[in-house]
């Protein structure tokens, strides 16, 4: 594991966007991982300015996204996929057939799940995943929990969780209680991780991931375990690490 203690947010965007360019400057046809949230919306704006300074070229890569709420469509402004459209993927080159996000509004939820899982081993895995974190320690919506949930699946959110996203809602109740999310095997066995994380609000998270027990009640812990991992934070979120 790695960890990169940058000055600032805009040092932290700077940083994982010149390694998600590097993955797709080596390997044009890439598989990213990505997530939403605030967050990665810096390093979306630092990919967004390499791609239109004709530095980057994303005609080739393809996209799984870590999660999406249960009940919204697509065309939801609180939607991931609204999120990823109007935040990253309207402004790139990618093309609309390699972007792959769980279907919020599917019938059967189980079986796209099961689907999800199957087009990203058809795709040969995930070659750099995106993650942030929340306030809990979840990475994707696997919240903390008595066990790691393997595989994409559908989860119940935390109250934390809920709080936390109701900044991006008119109200509390507005906010899904169920999502589905890329499980902690489907991120696991991604090729290489960046995970990053911004504020003071963030850093005892970022402590029990990086020096805690590795536990499902806080499930970045696991990432302790992957061959690929680095943290870009900024200083504030690097708060007890040296404590
Ligand atoms: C979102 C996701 C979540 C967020 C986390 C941090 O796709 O997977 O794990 O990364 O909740 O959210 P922000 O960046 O809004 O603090």
């Amino acid at each position: 594991m790695r960890v990169i203690v940058t000055e600032d947010y805009e040092q932290m965007s700077k940083r994982s966007a010149n390694i998600v360019a590097a993955q797709v400057f080596i390997k044009p046809d890439s598989v990213l991982g990505l997530a939403t949230g605030s967050t990665v919306l810096g390093l979306y704006n630092e990919l967004i300015k390499m791609y239109k300074e004709k530095d980057l070229d994303f005609k080739e890569t393809k996209t799984f996204n870590l999660d999406e709420y249960i009940g919204l469509s697509k065309d939801n402004p609180n939607s991931y996929y609204f999120y990823m459209m109007n935040n990253f993927f309207k402004f790139i080159n990618i093309d609309e057939s390699n972007i792959n996000i769980p279907d919020g509004k599917a019938l059967d939820i189980k079986k796209e799940c099961e689907e999800y899982e199957r087009k990203i081993k058809e795709e040969n895995g995930i070659d750099l995943q995106i993650l942030g974190i929340g306030r809990n320690g979840h990475i994707g919506f696997n919240e903390p929990d008595v066990k790691f949930e393997a595989t994409t699946h559908k989860v119940s959110l935390d109250e934390k969780t809920v709080k936390d996203n109701s900044r991006f809602f008119s109200d509390i109740n507005k906010v899904p209680r169920y999502a589905i999310s890329m499980g902690i095997k489907t991120i696991m066995l991604t090729k290489k991780i960046i995970l990053l994380a911004n504020g003071k609000e963030k850093a005892k998270a970022i402590n029990k991931a990086i020096n805690g027990p590795i536990t499902p009640d806080t499930p970045a812990s696991i990432l302790q375990l992957h061959q690929d991992v680095t943290f870009i934070i900024d200083r504030e979120a690097s708060y007890y690490l040296d404590k």
